[in-house]
């Protein structure tokens, strides 16, 4: 029998550098997808999966993403005063209960698996999930709930995997598949950034983890990887060679990477047109948009 993931990290601490002059003053995370900070769809993945208790490893810059899970009873109350129960909903929404939100400081951004260990004496022996805010993934179940489920049946440690087209793997963690079963594969390993051409599959991890509380004896170690940062992959790849299970689930949905220009892009006009209040205008524009640019051609 496994255990319970009640306990998700979310490592918030790097600079989001790609998003400059915004992440000057703006973390990343609170960047807003239609009407929603991207840290809101985390949030919500999480809560659907059983998550209860939600780690947030911060950094120097981040305190609008502190004061984003603050209560607003001035704005509530204006809200309700003003009969805007629609509104008032969507906003209690985003309340968390009490205690249920942990800040922790990574005081350098020394990598994601350095952000990932500075939550250990929180995580203690039980397993946790990992979610990166900035992969935004539009799934009917959501991703963490298809991992969890699919976990209770092997344990151990478990990433989300998605294809990628090969040229483009050098950017991803990559599985050294050793047993493929379709939606869930066992690894004999895994790469961080591998060089071009030296990729051992196309299927690569991206941000939801589910891992054993093992790996953070690993991380504890400090071993610098990949770009001099300590990865979170080498210790997920430490698991293997200790003997124990790690999988990769294919999951069901369509992943946005926000943490790029292009990729929040796309995710605005993907989450734009999926929203009933607006699919019928903002899809209009679009075809408007498309229309004229097939003239111009
Ligand atoms: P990224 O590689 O996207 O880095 O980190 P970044 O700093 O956020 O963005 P760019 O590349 O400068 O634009 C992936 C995830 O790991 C977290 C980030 O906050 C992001 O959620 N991370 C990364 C940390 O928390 N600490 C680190 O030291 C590195």
């Amino acid at each position: 029998m496994t255990r319970r993931v009640t306990k998700a990290v979310f490592p918030v601490a790097g600079m989001g550098t790609r998003f400059l002059p915004a992440t000057k003053s703006v973390p990343k995370e609170i960047m807003t997808l239609v009407d929603r900070p991207l840290i809101q769809y985390a949030i919500d993945e999480a809560r659907a999966a059983g998550i209860t208790e939600f780690i947030f490893v911060t950094a120097r810059g981040k305190s609008a993403l502190e004061d984003y899970f603050d209560l607003a009873p001035d704005l509530e109350a204006k809200l309700e005063a003003s009969g805007k129960t629609e509104l008032l909903d969507i906003l209690q929404s985003t309340n968390m209960d009490s205690g249920a939100i942990a800040y922790i400081r990574q005081q350098k951004a020394m990598g994601l698996g350095h952000a990932v260990w500075c939550a250990r004496r929180l995580i203690g022996d039980e397993p946790f999930a990992v979610i990166l805010p900035d992969d935004v993934i539009a799934a009917e179940t959501p991703c963490l709930q298809q991992m969890v489920d699919a976990y209770e049946g092997v344990g151990g440690c478990m990433v989300a995997a998605m294809e990628v087209p090969p040229e483009k793997a050098s950017a991803y963690g990559v599985l050294d598949i050793e047993e493929d079963h379709g939606s869930l594969v066992r690894a004999r390993g895994m790469v961080e950034k591998p060089a071009k051409g030296s990729a051992p599959s196309n299927l690569a991890v991206i941000g939801r983890y589910i891992l054993s509380p093992s790996v953070m004896e690993t991380l504890d170690e400090k071993k610098l990887g990949a770009g001099g940062e300590i990865q979170l992959t080498d210790a997920i790849a430490a698991e293997i060679s200790a003997g124990r299970g790690v999988h990769g689930l294919r999951f069901r949905g369509q992943r946005f990477d926000c943490g790029s220009k292009s990729g929040f892009l796309q995710a605005t006009v993907a989450f734009g047109l999926a929203r009933p209040d607006l699919r019928d205008e903002f899809s209009r524009y679009l075809d408007d948009v498309y229309a004229m640019r097939k003239a111009a051609e």
